[in-house]
């Protein structure tokens, strides 16, 4: 089904932003390495990516590699890596085929030649989609991005191209990763932690929160149903009364 049912339906959703995690305690509880996880949970994406996909959401944002993520053990860190390059490149032709253009929520400057290649790659051969977009926040930190944001106005202010009286919101937002993209109106994240983990500050001013015990490999498109599901029954206010 191509539609949009859940905003013919229910509030109007845009962007839905996920928070994958759980990886790890789903591959150690089964006696396996942190990393096994790491590939299960590619299945996961794909389920997700088709659940949003048939709901007709605009934006999709995965967090798929925290800057507080470098402060794993090497291997860990390297074999994400290389499953970020493997699947990136692997995954373009089905991405192209579903309609999926993807942008990368990322500093660039912290990762490999062959990450950035295959991001670069990802996003040039995805360039011309036009169903969904797809946000893969990776070497991503909310923080780090407000902060660069701001340097970015502070040297234009320095340079006498802006005034520190024409600073706003606007203008900061036009300077982050998610710049021209809508705040997400849903932001799921699985494995029973209730918290944002420097994820989407900014953006997630008026999000609303989806948790679930579900740890990410065994998330479906059922679990993605159930969390717009759960988004359709609340009440958004945005600070005003009804
Ligand atoms: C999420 O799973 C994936 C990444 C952070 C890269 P985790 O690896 O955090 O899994 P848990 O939380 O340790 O179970
Ligand atoms: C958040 O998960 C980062 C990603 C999902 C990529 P973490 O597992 O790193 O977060 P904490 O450490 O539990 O807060
Ligand atoms: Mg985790």
């Amino acid at each position: 089904m191509h539609g949009s049912n859940f905003n013919d339906m229910e509030n109007g959703i845009r962007h839905v932003a996920v928070i994958m995690d759980g990886n790890g305690r789903w591959a150690t509880s089964r006696g396996l390495e942190r990393i096994e996880g790491h590939y299960r949970g590619v299945e996961a994406v794909r389920h997700t990516i088709n659940a949003a996909l048939e709901a007709g959401i605009e934006y999709l944002t995965i967090y798929a590699f925290s800057k507080e993520n470098w402060g794993r053990q090497k291997d860990e860190v390297n074999g994400l890596m290389e499953l970020f390059c493997k699947t990136i490149s692997l995954e373009v032709p089905s991405l192209i085929e579903k309609g999926v253009r993807v942008r990368f929520l990322c500093d660039r400057a912290g990762l490999s030649e062959d990450v950035v290649g295959s991001l670069d790659y990802c996003e040039n051969k995805t360039g011309h989609c036009e169903r969904m977009t797809l946000l893969v926040a990776l070497n991503y930190g909310a923080r780090d991005e407000i902060v660069s944001a701001v340097k970015a106005i502070a040297a234009k202010a320095a340079g006498g191209e802006v005034s520190p009286s024409d600073i706003d919101e606007k203008m900061l937002e036009s300077c982050l990763y998610t710049a021209a993209i809508p705040d997400p109106d849903l932001i799921i994240r699985t494995s029973g932690e209730q918290r944002l983990s420097n994820f989407l500050l900014w953006q997630a001013a008026y999000s609303e929160f989806y948790f679930t015990p579900v740890l990410w490999p065994d998330f479906t498109e059922e679990s993605f149903r159930e969390a717009l599901c759960e988004f359709g029954r609340r009440k958004r206010r945005f600070g005003k009364t009804e």
